[in-house]
């Protein structure tokens, strides 16, 4: 059943059209994630869902009911900012409390709220503190507990892990995931980072300019990028694209493959754009691919684990992915033999960036 459904919600800024047309619902119980660029309209989306922007046209179903015009301390959502937002002069248990006392709920039951709140998002050590003595993926948790507090339906989460460090970053992705799972709460999650998009969204939706653009399982959209943003937007490193022109119907050669590629949908001298993931690229010793070419190394950059190797093959430039221990025995100017796979080879028209399909051996 679908919980929360917009419907071509417009929002303009005087002259800046912040929404041009979202639509896309989620369904109960689910974590989904917007994700998008800077400005894309993440932000907008939520802030119109939550009631705090009125809208230009559209409508917010939530729950049942069309909320379009609901005030927004009735829409039974409550929304986590990119900034933590606590009150400075009140303790961590009154930040936890306000919400509850706002609504005139009585004082055992805010002490037992708040107690499990805090329970729940391992912060109870810090509750006669000031947020500004907690470090900031505590303050992060009280945010998300004062959120929670309430016992939303719907949890609005705006970038909350933006301003914090990469590993706290990747600690926090895990816990959301697990208070998804122990909460059941309906959860619609912007991002701008593919990574954290991918790995805690059921569903995703890819927003541009004010629409959302593709919707789908993480991995529908990995595997089958309905176009050339799609395909930028997700995967890391980014997926390497190659422009070329197909040289007849439903072929394309490139200049450092000694066979031409079935491209199908491709017309005769139609401009494309070809996608190769750079995890879909691999040593030619390692066997398996077929489609085998010789390319130079153009810098290195160890990961740790892994190391992200630029190439060139004549004029074409992509990056691949090598276990640490392998790339190890590459430096920088060395020639190497690589392999891919023709049917990991995405295919786009150039003009549109829609996707044609994938590729196939001839
Ligand atoms: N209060 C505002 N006044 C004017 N323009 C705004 C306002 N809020 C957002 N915008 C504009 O709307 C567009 C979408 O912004 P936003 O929803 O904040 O995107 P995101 O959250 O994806 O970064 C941007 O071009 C932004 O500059
Ligand atoms: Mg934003």
């Amino acid at each position: 059943m679908s919980d929360l459904r917009v419907e071509n919600l417009q929002l303009n800024f005087g002259a800046v059209q912040a929404l041009d047309g979202i639509s896309f619902d989620v369904a109960e119980g689910e974590f989904f994630c917007l994700l998008g660029p800077s400005a894309s309209g993440k932000t907008s989306t939520l802030r119109a869902i939550s009631g705090l922007e009125s809208l230009t046209a559209g409508s917010v179903h939530f729950a049942g009911g069309d909320v379009t015009e609901a005030p927004v301390q009735g829409r039974g959502m409550s929304m986590i900012f990119q900034t933590f937002a606590l009150y400075p002069h009140l303790s961590v248990e009154a930040n936890l409390a306000h919400p509850l006392r706002r609504d005139g709920v009585a004082s055992s039951e805010v002490k037992k709220r708040v107690g499990e709140v805090a329970e729940l998002l391992r912060v109870t050590h810090t509750l006669k503190r000031k947020p500004g003595t907690l470090s900031g993926g505590e303050q992060q948790r009280v945010a998300i507990g004062r959120a929670i507090v309430r016992r939303p339906k719907l949890l609005l989460l705006d970038e909350p892990l933006t301003n914090l460090d990469a590993k706290l970053r990747h600690d926090m992705r895990a816990e959301f995931k697990r208070l998804h799972r122990e909460l059941g709460m309906t959860m619609l999650y912007a991002t701008p980072d593919q990574l954290e998009a991918l790995t805690m969204g059921e569903r995703v939706g890819v927003i541009r300019d004010g629409k959302v653009v593709a919707i789908g399982p993480p991995r529908d959209l990995y595997q089958a990028p309905s176009d050339t943003y799609v395909a930028q937007m997700v995967g890391s490193p980014p997926i390497n694209f190659l422009q070329t022109k197909a040289s007849s119907d439903n072929q394309v050669t490139l200049p450092f493959l000694d066979q031409p590629l079935i491209a199908p949908g491709a017309k005769s001298g139609q401009p494309v754009t070809l996608g190769l993931r750079p995890h879909d690229i691999a040593l030619a010793s390692s066997g398996g691919a077929p489609l085998r070419f010789n390319a130079k190394i153009h810098l290195t950059e160890p990961l740790g684990d892994v190391t992200v190797i630029d190439v060139a093959a004549q004029e074409a430039q992509m990056k691949m992915v090598l276990r640490e221990e392998v790339a190890a025995k590459y430096s920088v100017g060395d020639a190497i033999e690589i392999a891919f796979d023709p049917t990991d080879i995405h295919i786009f028209d150039q003009a549109s960036g829609a996707r044609l399909g994938a590729g196939a051996q001839s």
